[in-house]
């Protein structure tokens, strides 16, 4: 396969704010005395925060008024950018700087597909920003994970076609999103959950260009 570019998932890809995006929401379902675990946040991985909200409101009984969502929408990423407030370079996941010094070695270009509206803040802590050629985030897209409309208008920003770029995620609805794109899917954690990308690491510890150039 002759790669011309490779367009990232970022949490829980290039950084592990996947974490805080579940202790943000399960402080918000603790408050609402909504059972709330990690294997229920799986479902919250990749989708944008409105749908993550409806997810975990369907969970309890109460009904709530759009002015009150939208209120519980806010505090949750407030409380979410309050545990993102530390986040430097140190935070970036093994082996992602590495790999894209090769990408840009390689001139092979580089997009960001997330669904987080927080995004560019984030790859700006991170020192990161100046490697993307593309940034599509949840600012710039009206369709969520797993409808791949993220990847495609980051594979229009890049000039390339679907089948010529790779996409790594994480979450179940972005390794989703890639394979209705028609993307090379690479997924980052667990196989079961990841079933239906093409390959799976468990770590971005694995992400190089040998092993890209191998699949
Ligand atoms: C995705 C995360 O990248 O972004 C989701 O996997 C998150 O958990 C979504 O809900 C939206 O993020 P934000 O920062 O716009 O609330
Ligand atoms: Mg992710």
């Amino acid at each position: 396969m002759k790669i011309k570019a490779c367009i990232f998932d970022l949490d829980g890809v290039i950084v592990d704010t996947a974490k805080f995006h579940f202790k943000a929401w399960k402080q918000l379902a603790d408050e609402l005395q909504i059972p709330f675990n990690e294997h229920d946040n799986e479902q919250l991985k990749g989708v944008s925060r409105t749908t993550s909200l409806e997810i975990i409101l369907q969970k309890g009984t109460k009904k709530y008024s759009d002015d009150e969502k939208l209120l519980m929408a806010k505090k949750k990423n407030e409380c979410y950018l309050e545990y993102c407030a530390t986040i430097d370079a140190g935070d970036i996941l093994p082996g992602i700087k590495l790999f894209l010094d090769e990408l840009k070695e390689k001139k092979i270009l580089v997009g960001l597909g997330s669904a987080s509206k927080n995004a560019l803040l984030i790859l700006n802590k991170l020192n990161l920003t100046s490697y993307f050629d593309a940034i599509v985030d949840g600012n710039k897209i009206t369709e969520a994970k797993p409808n791949p409309q993220v990847f495609l208008k980051a594979a229009e920003e890049l000039n390339v076609l679907p089948h010529e770029a790779v996409v790594i995620e994480d979450a179940e609805a972005g390794v989703e999103a890639a394979v209705k794109g028609g993307f090379f899917s690479i997924g980052i954690g667990d196989p079961k959950i990841l079933a239906k990308a093409n390959v799976v690491f468990s770590s971005t510890a694995y992400l190089n260009l040998v092993v890209l150039n191998r699949l």
